[in-house]
């Protein structure tokens, strides 16, 4: 049944190509033209955005700044009231998003619902940890720094920061654009989304959510279009006061041509799983298919490489391999574990790190199968360290297994990646893995599980070319906030009296 563009998302569709979203209106760009957004499964186009021009996005800019300095005066108990009434709303219409998830990215059935769900519960914590943590503030004294006495009294509170500029990835457009548009709003800014082409249309009927909650117009802004017509000129734009992004390394080059704004990043990553001999081993397989394969590897926290001590090797080889011959392989739609990656340019990407590993005697647990976008799960096993996929991250259904003979080795090659998103350890040591965890170069590292960005709430870091800064709810509220001071002078220190 089709939902999405129905019902009270009628009015984000114009004809055939939706809408975006500027000073509380659906519009169409004056620009005549559309984006395309294949479907990953059937290869054709499903649907089209706007693609918006630089003055569509100099007028949201403007009409931003404006719906910014009003909202930074609202009640902070209504600006969370309005949060969760967006989340509720959202939560209302999961099905025509989880829907839209489904033909854009080819995000599973059942995954697409739960990515709407935990998106509503996101904004819902959001509201009520920005009523906790931006309710209080600081009261510091002068006479604790020498040469002081008690005569000045500093009370800091936190101030937004104006507008925010939230630009999610393909993989979570829909709960990484809300884990930057919750925080960024409780905070008291107003944000200007630029969503990934794929996933674009999720996002527009999430934006449509935040609408029906009755946001002030201009505060929430939704521009569609083409990254080489707007993408620098978003980042570069001189109305943006913070950029919250998640994607590739175009963070890196954003980072390189942004202003004087605070950045927050996620980049990707290359998590390695170090299992150790004393490890369960079947906790192990589990959590190797789980967090290797599932949407189809297309997660920057998946387990990118298992480095696992020679002895157990085989056994936890077979343990995989049998565990990987009982995914379902096929379309979203049929909530199929291993769907088709996002796009034929990623398939081929991730087959050139297959033939690369061929070519370099890597062995294949499973032959390798490609129909289109969709690719069969694989592992590899005797991976070396002169092999691309040793490094690279396919973002896809294939898994790099290295065989070490210490625990140093798998530290060694954990640090060796320019990523340092997360990383895991297995073992029933709980002293060892508190070693090597500290050892490990890594924003978060995980004991005896995948690694995972969630609870939404936990922080959320990536060292080196993994990101700037840390996210999860808490610590993106402080990071789209600035302290502000009021210091009291009193004439004479306030303990001369009595
Ligand atoms: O792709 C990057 C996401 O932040 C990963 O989130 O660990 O919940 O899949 P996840």
């Amino acid at each position: 049944m089709a939902l999405a563009g129905t019902g009270v998302f009628a009015e984000i569709l114009d004809g055939e190509v939706y809408r975006y979203y500027a000073d509380g209106e659906w519009r169409s760009s004056a620009s005549g033209k559309s984006v395309a957004i294949v479907n990953p499964t059937t290869r054709k186009t499903q649907y089209r955005v706007q693609a918006c021009t630089q003055e569509e996005v100099n007028k949201v800019m403007d009409a931003a700044k404006v719906a910014q300095k009003a909202w930074a005066r609202t009640p902070l108990w209504k600006r969370a009231e309005l949060l969760h009434k967006a989340a509720a709303i959202l939560k209302e219409h999961k099905a025509p998003i989880a829907e839209c998830l489904v033909k854009e990215i080819a995000k599973p059935a059942k995954d697409a619902v739960s990515e709407v769900v935990r998106s509503g519960d996101l904004v819902s914590y959001t509201a009520e940890e920005g009523v906790r943590i931006l309710g209080e503030g600081k009261l510091l004294v002068s006479d604790s720094f020498p040469g002081n006495e008690r005569n000045k009294y500093c009370l800091s509170s936190k101030i937004p920061l104006g507008v925010v500029l939230a630009i999610p990835p393909f993989n979570y457009p829909v709960n990484l654009a809300v884990s930057k548009i919750g925080p960024a709003l409780i905070a008291g800014n107003a944000l200007v989304l630029k969503p990934p082409t794929q996933g674009a249309v999720a996002a527009l009927h999430m934006v449509h959510c935040f609408h029906l909650a009755g946001f002030p117009k201009g505060l929430i802004s939704c521009v569609t279009g083409k990254g080489s017509e707007i993408g620098d000129f978003l980042t570069m734009h001189p109305g943006v006061n913070c950029i919250s992004f998640t994607g590739g390394d175009t963070g890196i080059a954003i980072s390189k041509k942004a202003g004087m704004v605070p950045l927050q990043m996620e980049l990707g990553g290359k998590d390695a799983c170090i299992v150790l001999e004393d490890a369960d081993l079947d906790l192990v397989a589990g959590n190797i298919v789980k967090g290797g394969f599932s949407y189809s590897g297309q997660r920057c926290t998946a387990v990118k490489v298992v480095l696992i001590m020679e002895s157990i090797a085989d056994a936890v080889v077979q343990k995989v391999n049998a565990k990987l011959a009982k995914l379902k392989v096929g379309p979203p739609e049929d909530d199929s574990d291993i769907t088709p990656v996002v796009t034929e340019s990623s398939a081929n990407f991730i087959e050139g790190l297959v033939m690369d590993a061929k070519e370099k005697g890597a062995t294949f647990c499973q032959e390798y199968r490609r129909e289109g976008n969709l690719i069969w799960p694989l592992l590899l096993d005797h991976v070396r360290p002169d092999m691309r996929i040793a490094w690279e991250e396919p973002f896809g259904p294939v898994l790099p297994v290295i065989r070490i003979n210490s625990v140093e080795e798998g530290i060694h090659h954990c640090n060796a990646s320019n990523f340092g998103l997360q990383g895991c350890i297995f073992t029933r040591d709980i002293n060892k893995a508190i070693l090597i965890s500290d050892a490990m170069e890594t924003g978060t590292v995980q004991i005896n599980s995948a690694p995972a960005r969630g609870p939404d709430h936990f922080p959320f870091q990536g060292l080196k070319d993994s990101g700037i800064g840390s996210q999860g709810i808490t610590n993106s509220i402080n990071m789209m906030t600035k302290v502000k001071s009021t210091v009291i002078n009193l004439p004479s220190p306030s303990y001369t009296m009595g």
